[in-house]
C-alpha cells in the first residue's frame, strides 16, 4: 500500500502513485464501457459515504465505482444521522469505527475535517472536498481526462471563483508538481493567495501566472470553475453580478479555437461559467470526466485497499 492514510491531499501523492493510479483507471474505464461491470477485487470490503453537503456526481461516482469491484456500500445521510441530535463528528467516527468498515468517504464544509478523523479510525479515509480546501479525487481525475487529450506538458488555464475552490487547489497544485503550466485567472478578489495554497515558488518562476483577464490564447485546456455562491459572506453574496462576470470570464462564442479542450468539475451555472449552448460543445470534456471519475475512483480504491 503506498498511500498512508487514505487520500487527504494530493501532496500525498508521488509521481509513481499517479502515474499507477491512472494506468488502472483506463483498465476500469474499459471495463465499464462493457455490460459486464462487475470487476470485483475488493470484494466484502465495506465502504461508507459521508456527504456532509449536497453531491450528485461525486457520490454516485465513488459509490459505483465500489460496488462494481464488490465492495458493500453504505450511506450515511446527514439530516438522518445522530450527529444532528448532538452527536460530535469525533464520536460519530469513533461509533462508525467500531463496526469496522474499510474505507471512509467524507465530503464536508469544514476545510481539515478528513484530516482529523484519520486519528479517530483505522479505515482508510478518502476526501472527497472539503470546505475550500482539497478535492484530490477531483484532481485525479481532470488530469487522467487531460492526459487522454494529450500526454505533453500542458498548459491549463483555471478561470473563475478560485479563492473558494478546492478543485482548482488540488488541480493546480498536481499539475505544477508534475511541471505542467498554469494560468489562474479570476477577478482580483477571487484570486487565491499562493502562499496559503503552498505554491508562491512556482508563482516567482512563472510556471504559474495570475492574471484579471481571460486571456487563454497561450492555453490548451481551459477549465470554468462553478461561482459558487454558497460560499460567500451574506455580505459578498449581494455583490455578484453574475451577468457581468459572464460577460467577462466566461466562455462564450468565440472564447475557444476549436483545438481547445474546455473542462469543468460541475455542475454547471449555464448562463455563468459557460454559454447555454456551449457546455457540449465539441471542445467540451464535461461528460468525459464524469465517466472517467467512476475508473478513477475504482483505482484509488485499488491503490488504498488491496492487500
Ligand atoms: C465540485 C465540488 O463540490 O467541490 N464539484 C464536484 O465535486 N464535481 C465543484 C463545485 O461544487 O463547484
Amino acid at each position: 500500500m503506498l498511500l498512508q492514510k487514505g487520500l487527504i491531499s494530493v501532496d500525498q501523492l508521488s509521481t509513481p502513485d499517479i502515474n499507477t493510479i491512472l494506468d488502472r483507471a483506463k483498465f476500469y474505464k474499459a471495463r465499464y464501457k462493457g455490460k459486464d461491470k462487475k470487476v470485483g477485487g475488493l470484494n466484502g470490503l465495506t465502504m461508507v459515504n459521508m456527504f456532509f453537503e449536497p453531491s450528485t456526481r461525486t457520490r454516485l461516482s465513488f459509490e459505483l465505482a465500489a460496488k462494481r469491484m464488490g465492495v458493500h456500500v453504505v450511506n450515511i445521510i446527514a439530516d438522518a444521522s445522530a450527529m444532528v441530535k448532538g452527536e460530535s463528528t469525533v464520536d460519530t467516527i469513533k461509533t462508525l469505527n467500531a463496526m469496522r468498515p474499510d474505507a471512509l468517504v467524507i465530503r464536508t464544509s469544514q476545510n481539515g475535517l478528513p484530516y482529523e478523523i484519520t486519528r479517530y479510525t483505522d479505515a482508510e479515509v478518502i476526501n472527497a472536498g472539503d470546505g475550500t480546501n482539497e478535492h484530490p479525487t477531483q484532481a485525479l481525475l481532470d488530469l487522467y481526462s487531460m492526459r487522454e487529450v494529450s500526454q505533453d506538458i500542458l498548459s491549463v488555464a483555471i478561470i473563475g471563483d478560485l479563492a473558494h475552490s478546492r478543485v482548482a487547489k488540488s488541480n493546480v497544485k498536481l499539475l505544477l508538481n508534475l511541471g505542467h503550466n498554469v494560468k489562474l485567472i479570476s477577478p482580483p478578489n477571487w484570486a487565491p493567495n499562493p502562499r496559503d495554497w503552498g505554491i508562491e515558488e512556482y508563482v516567482s518562476k512563472g510556471q504559474c501566472v495570475m492574471a484579471d483577464e481571460l486571456k487563454v490564447e497561450d492555453t490548451n485546456i481551459v477549465m470554468a470553475l462553478r461561482v459558487q455562491k454558497e460560499r460567500f459572506s451574506d455580505q459578498h453574496r449581494g455583490l455578484i453580478d453574475l451577468k457581468s462576470y459572464n460577460e467577462q470570464f466566461g466562455i462564450r462564442h468565440g472564447t475557444l479555437r476549436d483545438d481547445q479542450t474546455l473542462m469543468h468539475p460541475g455542475p454547471v451555472n449555464r448562463g455563468v461559467e459557460i454559454d447555454e449552448d456551449l457546455v457540449y460543445c465539441p471542445q467540451s470534456i464535461i461528460l468525459d470526466q464524469v465517466e472517467n471519475g467512476v475508473a478513477v475512483r475504482s483505482a484509488i480504491l485499488e491503490h488504498l485497499l488491496r492487500e
